[in-house]
């Protein structure tokens, strides 16, 4: 336990990007194992590389230990790596014309696939990986995934980061918040959000008898917000065993909504539209 703790405290005294407290939003500096603010409020670093700024939210319903294993199981198989490579790419090409480090937050990271996947490729020195989300079970796996990531418990609609801190912001299949992005991102950062399309996993939906998807509202909400956007879609089908299966069904919050109907389907349809904004 003792090593374990020091590893984290190692990796969190590593981080480049104050943060704030949640409460009063002055800095947070890191003594022992613990961050503190000037007024006394304190938040302690776990043994298992997270840091909780969060104490009292409640975590969003159906994003269960369940859920995040099959999302592990579906993305280390490798049925996103085409949207993976675009955020690297996107992520690769602002760091080179930056030509300095960058500060990535991943905004509801899940267990961390994707910034794991930017961080793997830019590697520690050129790029700082702040991972967010409010699903403790989530984040434990993100923590573990990728050691040197700075793995945050806190809301995504109140980020513990100051205004102008970030290049760029990753929010895959997440809820956004457009204000909060805005502030947080520097003059010229991006907001690399990815959406459903509406042939997103049709063959999970026609398990749990859900009417096809329509197209989603994040390009208006997205539209609304940003100063300039541009998109592409990625669609594909990929052939699945009777194990994937079972982890595409459970992967989504739908499956604790809705019971699944004898499912027998042999291919899934990855639909995703990636917006690359600016504000
Ligand atoms: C469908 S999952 C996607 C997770 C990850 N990006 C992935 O693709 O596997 C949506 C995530 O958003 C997180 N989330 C929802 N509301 C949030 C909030 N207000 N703050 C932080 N995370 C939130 C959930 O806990 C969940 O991990
Ligand atoms: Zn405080």
């Amino acid at each position: 336990m003792p090593a374990k703790i020091t590893a984290a405290r190692q990796n969190f005294a590593a981080l480049r990007t104050p943060l704030l407290c949640p409460v009063c939003n002055e800095p947070l500096k890191l003594a022992e194992n613990s961050f503190r603010c000037p007024a006394g409020h304190c938040f302690d670093l776990s043994a298992k590389n997270y840091l909780n700024l969060a104490p009292h939210l409640k975590a969003p319903a159906l994003y269960d230990e369940r859920l995040f294993a099959a999302r592990r199981a579906v993305f280390d198989a490798g049925f996103y790596a085409p949207l993976a490579e675009a955020l690297v790419k996107q992520a690769q090409a602002l760091q080179q014309r930056l030509g300095r480090p960058i500060t990535v937050l991943d905004a509801g990271c899940g267990e961390g696939y994707f910034a794991a996947e930017v961080l793997a490729a830019l590697d520690g020195e050129t790029c700082e990986m702040l991972a967010v989300d409010l699903a403790k079970p989530g984040l434990l796996l993100a923590a573990r995934r990728a050691r040197e990531m700075k793995c945050l418990l806190a809301d995504l609609a109140r980020l513990p980061v100051p205004d102008n801190s970030l290049d760029i912001i990753l929010n895959v299949l997440s809820p956004a918040n457009y204000q909060e992005f805005r502030r947080v991102l520097r003059p010229g950062g991006l907001l690399l959000k990815v959406a459903p399309g509406a042939a997103y996993l049709q063959e999970v939906r026609q398990a749990f008898n859900i009417a096809p998807g329509e197209k989603s509202e994040a390009e208006r909400l997205l539209a609304a917000a940003a100063g300039e956007y541009s998109t592409t879609t990625l669609h594909y089908t990929r052939p699945v065993t009777p194990e994937q299966r079972e982890n595409l069904l459970a992967m989504s919050p739908l499956a604790g909504h809705h019971t699944a109907r004898e499912a027998d389907f042999t291919e899934v349809t990855i639909d995703l539209q990636m917006f690359v904004a600016t504000f």
